[in-house]
Order: C-alpha cells, then structure tokens, then sequence
C-alpha cells in the first residue's frame, strides 16, 4: 500500500525533527547566501504570541565572524562576562542537573577530557567561542523590556530555525554559552539594543569528529508528559 500524503508528512516530521543533533565539530565552506536566505524565511514562519514576532536575529559571516571569534576568545581571557538573563543553577531540578551530568559524561567521553579536569574544561570552553569552527553564527535577541514570557515565541523560533537548517541540508549547534558575551557580541556587530538570548553556530558537520557521534537519549515520555484524560 503506498503511503498518503499524511503518512509521508509524519515520515518525513519524524526524519526531520530526530534527525536534528547539535553538531560541535565543523567544516569551514560556508553555506550558499541564498541557502541562508531560504533558512531564516522559512525560520520567519514561526509562531508567536499575537503574531509579534519578537524575534531580532543578527547573521554573522566572513571576516565579521572571525573578529567575533577573536573578541569572543579575548573577552573570555580576561574573564569579560555580561548576561542580560542571569543564570542561576538554581533555576534546574535535581532530575534535570542528573541529565546534565549524564550528558557532561557523554560529551567529555568523546572529547577526551576528564570530568575533573577543570582546566581542560576551561580550555574547551574558550574553543568553543570559535564556533565549534562554523563559518556562521546567528544570534537571537528580543527587545530591552523583554522578560521570560518572551522566551516561549523565541524558543518557538529557534527550534523551527534549527530544523529548518536541518531540511536544507545544514548542521547547526545552539549555544548559551555565547550569551554570556551580550556586551562583547553587541559591541563587535554594532548593536545598540536587546537583549541576547542564544546563539546557533551552523554550517557543514565535520563527520570524521569523535564529538559529532554522541547519542543524547530522552527521558521516557511520562517522565515529562501527562495526559489529563479521564
Ligand atoms: C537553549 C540551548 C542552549 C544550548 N547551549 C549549548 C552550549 O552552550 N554549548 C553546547 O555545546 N551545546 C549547547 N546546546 C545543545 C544541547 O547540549 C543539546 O541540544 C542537547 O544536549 C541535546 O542534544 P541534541 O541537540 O544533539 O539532540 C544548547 C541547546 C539549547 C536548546
């Protein structure tokens, strides 16, 4: 029997969406500038609140990405950090830091870094504000009176900008640790105003890297979903 045109969407949704994976590993050529236009239109389609669109998305390529990178890496050096939304551990379960720590393991396994060795870690963290070697970044702001309600549209927006990369073919990773740059990130690119959010490195995945294999299983449905049915 061959499959409707229902069927093939939920194929193709179920493809699309588990074949997203967050990608720490690239290759420098840079996606096609109409491919970039193409993702972050189909990104536009996503839904908000009233249809605000409370999004403001800066893409950054070519030697403004490299300067980024360098200022990012100085900033980091000479511990240079500014949040505009404060992170606290506190803001996490203890059911929820277990899965951070499970996949902690999981992505220092691969890298060849051993969990108590903070200076390693410090070491990665400072190469990871080279994109991961991406030739693009994009960053998420929303406005300066922006609060947490604001976070559901843009995280709206960032998961259907992620798997609309995914559907042209390109490999992505998002990146909170960039949002503890915003000064840094606005003064580079020039932005006067809002507040950061995240960042997306995306570009090529280098397939050959270790760090690209890991597998980031979910916890069992139930654990997070209830069905109020009778
Ligand atoms: C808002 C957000 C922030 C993230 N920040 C980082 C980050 O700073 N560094 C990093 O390597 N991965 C980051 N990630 C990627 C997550 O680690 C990844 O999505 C998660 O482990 C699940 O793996 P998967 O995306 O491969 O399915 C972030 C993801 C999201 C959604």
């Amino acid at each position: 029997m061959r499959p409707s045109g229902h069927d093939q969407l939920t194929g193709h949704a179920e493809d699309l969406i588990r074949g997203r994976r967050a990608v720490r590993a690239f290759r420098p050529d840079p996606v096609p500038h109409e491919t970039l236009r193409a993702v972050f239109s189909l990104a536009g389609a996503a839904p908000s609140n009233s249809n605000t669109q409370p999004w403001r998305v800066e893409v950054v390529s070519g030697a403004p990405r490299d300067r980024l990178a360098d200022a990012l890496q100085a900033a980091h050096a000479a511990h240079r950090t500014s949040v505009d939304f404060p992170y606290d551990d506190a803001l996490y379960l203890p059911v929820q830091r277990e899965r951070r720590s499970e996949f902690g393991g999981r992505l220092y396994g691969a890298l060849g870094i051993d969990r108590d060795d903070h200076a390693a870690r410090a070491a990665y963290d400072a190469e990871s504000l080279g994109f991961y070697g991406a030739p693009h970044v994009a960053f998420l702001f929303v406005s300066d009176h922006a609060d947490a309600r604001l976070a559901a549209d843009v995280g709206g927006y960032l998961q259907t900008l992620l798997l609309a990369m995914t559907a042209y073919g390109v490999d992505s990773c998002p990146q909170g640790l960039l949002s503890f740059y915003a000064d840094t990130v606005r003064r580079e690119l020039g932005v006067n105003e809002g507040k950061l959010l995240v960042g997306v490195s995306f570009g090529h995945a280098d397939e050959a890297a270790p760090v690209n294999r890991i597998s980031t299983p979910r916890a069992a449905l139930e654990t997070t979903t209830t069905f109020h049915d009778r």
